[in-house]
This record gives C-alpha cells, sequence and structure tokens, in this order.
C-alpha cells in the first residue's frame, strides 16, 4: 500500500546521516533538537536573495521554485524600504490611530467582494485561522469543522486539530471531519456527508475550511467553480465556508489577488498570511461585520504585534509592487507557459504523470509507470537531483509524490526554460 506521509518529513533532512556535520548543522541539531525540521539529505546554508535567487554560503546561486513567502521576489528593495523606514519613524500596537494603518486596511478590503469588509490583523496564518473557527463557532453554534485528508492550516492546538497533514499518531477529533482531496466530482457530496454526521455525532457544524488551490494535499485547482456546490452544501447544513488563502493569495493563482475567486464563491471568512509582507510576519483575517460583532460580543479579541504600523508599511508595499510590477498578470502567462512546458516533458518521461495548477501555484506527479501509483522516492530523488544542479523546489500531497512548484512570482520564461531543461537533464539521468 501506498504510504501516506506527514507534511513536515516532505523532503526532510534525516538528523540521523550526519556523522560528518559541518558546525553550523550540528548547531542547529543541539539548539532546536526534536522540532529541528530541515530540507534535503544535505541542508545548505543561504546567506543572500535577490529577486527569483537566493546564495549560499559557498556563494553557489540557486533558483528559487519553491518560495512563496518572498512572493514579490527576494529581498524586493520596496518592502526592504518600506519597512525600514516605518521601523525608523513608529512601530506601536494597534492601540493609538495611525495612518499606515488605516490606509493599508482600505487597500487590502478593496480587493474583497463587499460583504467581507472587515479585517483583523495577526502575525501568523495560525492565528488567523484560529480566530476564524472561534468566530465560525460563534456564529452557527456548530462545532464540527470539515477538512479535507491532507489539509495543513497551522500549528495552535486548536488549528493542529483540523490539519491533518500533521498528525503522525492520532486521527481526528470528535468535531472534525475529513474528505478527500477534490481529485475527482463529489466533493460536494462528500461535504454534505461529513455536515450530516457532525450533526447525527450532536457537535453541528461550524464550517468547511479550505485552502483554495488545495496545497498540501497535492494542489487542485481544476475545474474552476468545483467549490460552489460544496459551500453551498456547508450552508445548506447550517456552516459557513472559510477560504484559506494563506497559500494561493496574494496573486498566485493569476486570476485577481484570491484563489477564491475562480471559483465564483464569496467565502464567510477569508485567512491570508505568508506573502503578506513578502517575509515580514504578518496575517489576517477578513469576514463579514455581522459575524465579527457576534463574535466580539461574547469574547474580546487584541493582538500585541499583530496590525502594527511596519507590518501595515510592510503590507502596503507588497499591494504596491503586486500592482506596479504586474504580478497577477506575470503569474497568469508564465504559469500557463510553465504548465505546458512541463506537460509536453510528462508526455515524454512515463515516470511524470499529471500536470496541475492555476497561475504559478503547480503539481506535478511522479508515478510508477508501470502500475500508475504515486512514487513519492522518485519525487524524492528529483528534488535533491535538482537542488544539486541549482535548483530548489519542494513536495506536496497525501503521499508526497507531487511536485510542489511554487516559485516567487516575478518567475520570468526565461527561469522556466532553465527549470525545464534541468529537469530533462535529471529525468535523462
Ligand atoms: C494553507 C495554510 N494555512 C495556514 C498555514 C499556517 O500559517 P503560519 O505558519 O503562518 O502559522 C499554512 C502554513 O504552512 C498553510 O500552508
Amino acid at each position: 500500500m501506498t504510504q501516506k506521509t506527514q507534511i513536515l518529513n516532505l523532503n526532510r533532512f534525516d538528523p540521523d546521516s550526519a556523522h560528518a556535520a559541518p558546525e553550523l548543522l550540528r548547531a542547529r541539531m543541539r539548539h532546536a533538537g526534536a522540532s529541528s525540521v530541515l530540507f534535503y539529505a544535505e541542508p545548505v546554508e543561504m546567506v543572500r536573495g535577490e529577486g527569483v535567487w537566493l546564495t549560499s554560503a559557498e556563494g553557489r546561486r540557486y533558483l528559487d521554485v519553491y518560495n512563496n513567502v518572498p512572493s514579490v521576489g527576494h529581498c524586493h528593495p520596496k518592502v526592504a524600504e518600506a519597512i525600514a523606514k516605518q521601523s525608523a519613524t513608529l512601530t506601536t500596537h494597534t492601540r493609538y490611530l495611525n495612518r499606515v494603518v488605516e490606509t493599508y486596511a482600505e487597500r487590502l478590503l478593496a480587493t474583497f467582494p463587499a460583504p467581507l469588509s472587515n479585517l483583523v490583523m495577526t502575525c501568523s496564518g495560525t492565528e488567523a485561522n484560529d480566530l476564524a473557527m472561534r468566530i465560525a463557532e460563534a456564529g452557527t453554534g456548530g462545532r464540527g469543522f470539515i477538512v479535507t485528508e491532507a489539509a495543513y492550516h497551522g500549528n495552535s492546538a486548536a488549528v493542529n486539530e483540523i490539519s491533518p497533514s500533521a498528525w503522525k499518531s492520532r486521527g481526528p477529533a470528535a468535531h472534525v471531519r475529513l474528505v478527500p482531496a477534490p481529485k475527482a466530482p463529489g466533493f460536494d457530496a462528500a461535504v454534505a456527508a461529513a455536515a450530516q454526521s457532525l450533526d447525527a455525532a450532536g457537535v453541528g457544524v461550524a464550517a468547511l475550511i479550505v485552502d483554495s488551490i488545495f496545497s498540501s494535499d497535492g494542489i487542485f485547482a481544476d475545474p474552476a467553480g468545483f467549490l460552489a456546490p460544496a459551500v453551498a452544501a456547508v450552508r445548506a447544513a447550517g456552516g459557513l465556508f472559510i477560504a484559506d488563502e494563506v497559500q494561493p493569495g496574494f496573486g498566485r493563482t493569476g486570476t485577481g489577488l484570491w484563489g477564491f475567486a475562480r471559483h465564483g464563491v464569496v467565502p464567510d471568512i477569508v485567512t491570508m498570511g505568508k506573502p503578506m509582507g513578502n517575509g515580514y510576519p504578518m496575517a489576517g483575517m477578513v469576514t463579514r461585520p455581522d459575524l465579527l460583532a457576534q463574535f466580539c460580543e461574547e469574547t474580546g479579541y487584541f493582538n500585541t504585534f499583530g496590525g502594527n504600523p511596519v507590518a501595515a508599511a510592510a503590507g502596503l508595499a507588497v499591494l504596491d509592487v503586486i500592482r506596479d510590477e504586474g504580478l497577477v498578470e506575470n503569474a497568469r502567462e508564465v504559469g500557463a507557459y510553465f504548465r505546458a512546458g512541463l506537460a509536453e516533458l510528462a508526455a515524454r518521461a512515463p515516470v511524470m504523470g499529471e500536470v496541475r495548477g492555476a497561475g504559478l501555484f503547480i503539481g506535478l506527479d511522479f508515478i510508477d509507470p508501470e502500475r500508475g501509483t504515486p512514487d513519492a522516492a522518485q519525487a524524492g530523488r528529483t528534488i535533491n537531483a535538482l537542488k544539486q544542479k541549482g535548483i530548489l523546489i519542494g513536495a506536496a500531497g497525501l503521499y508526497g509524490y507531487t511536485l510542489k512548484i511554487r516559485p516567487p512570482l516575478p518567475f520570468s520564461r526565461d527561469n522556466v526554460d532553465f527549470f525545464l531543461q534541468v529537469l530533462a537533464e535529471v529525468m535523462a539521468g
């Protein structure tokens, strides 16, 4: 049987292999202990980032085909300058009025459909999802959550309960139901059955929460619109729909800023993070005023660092760069070119399976050519071989056999050509 993988084990360095490890690696293992998670069979020390390139301590340049936090490009000078300037001017919590913060809120909220007009800023995607869960519970009276089989939504106690890809030796709690990733039609029926099961258990339905590009499940984007009947199913059962935009948000899917828009749905709650500050740690939750008011009647919410002026300045610079450099259009055009090139390569390489995705979020499966079954070992070998040739990439999916192609958004056609050429070399052995 194909082995399921845990998200932190994908492309993970094996500490038992570190007999003659360099000093920095030994220091990391000594300090972080069992919590250390490093990429690659031979971890790499990075010292500099610029655009779509990272430079290692050995002076080697790597093409970044993996990182979505530095979404407008590593160390973008406009974002770095905005952070430096604001941190030299004022940085405080959100209990004073501040024009930079309100300007950011205004700009960000203008990118959402009308009912979604309140923003709460947090420091991490986990905090945003934790708040979203609490708002959904307060708004519905239900406690149950429906998530996909290999979902990841964050690392707090509550959010970990809805993050099956982080579980090692446990199953879902009584208030959580898992549905298969939307590989085939029937996602809405699975959501409806999960909602019924939560009702039958007396838990009630708080929400369906999905990453709208299904990143950790293996990247499922098509057909656009497939989420709409699933959202209708959860609403029919009295639950809300939470779109987790931590991965697809801020233009990556190539149609507007948000992944849910491809599906023609308006969520009740949207959460976002990673690329929001291009590396400055910031995240947020957007919802309808009625839902937020209902929650705030029960519990107050304050986040010391969330929504501070430096975060707002970083966020504003990110929105400016996305607009000024046409990064949504770039994601759409270069992403389509990328998928076409991968499909051409896959047609000639029997170990390569399906190519899926939207914009610059692409999944490529590795399979056993005879049986058509997932081949995570081949994905792992490919990832490490690409690194030897100066390309950074990772894996995704329930069985870890999908190459996760998710570069910074200024990725060019030349970058794609280079990647495809090196991948072809790797595949040729
Ligand atoms: C879809 C999704 N949601 C939420 C999170 C949690 O975000 P953070 O690590 O900022 O808490 C992640 C992180 O990987 C994620 O991929």
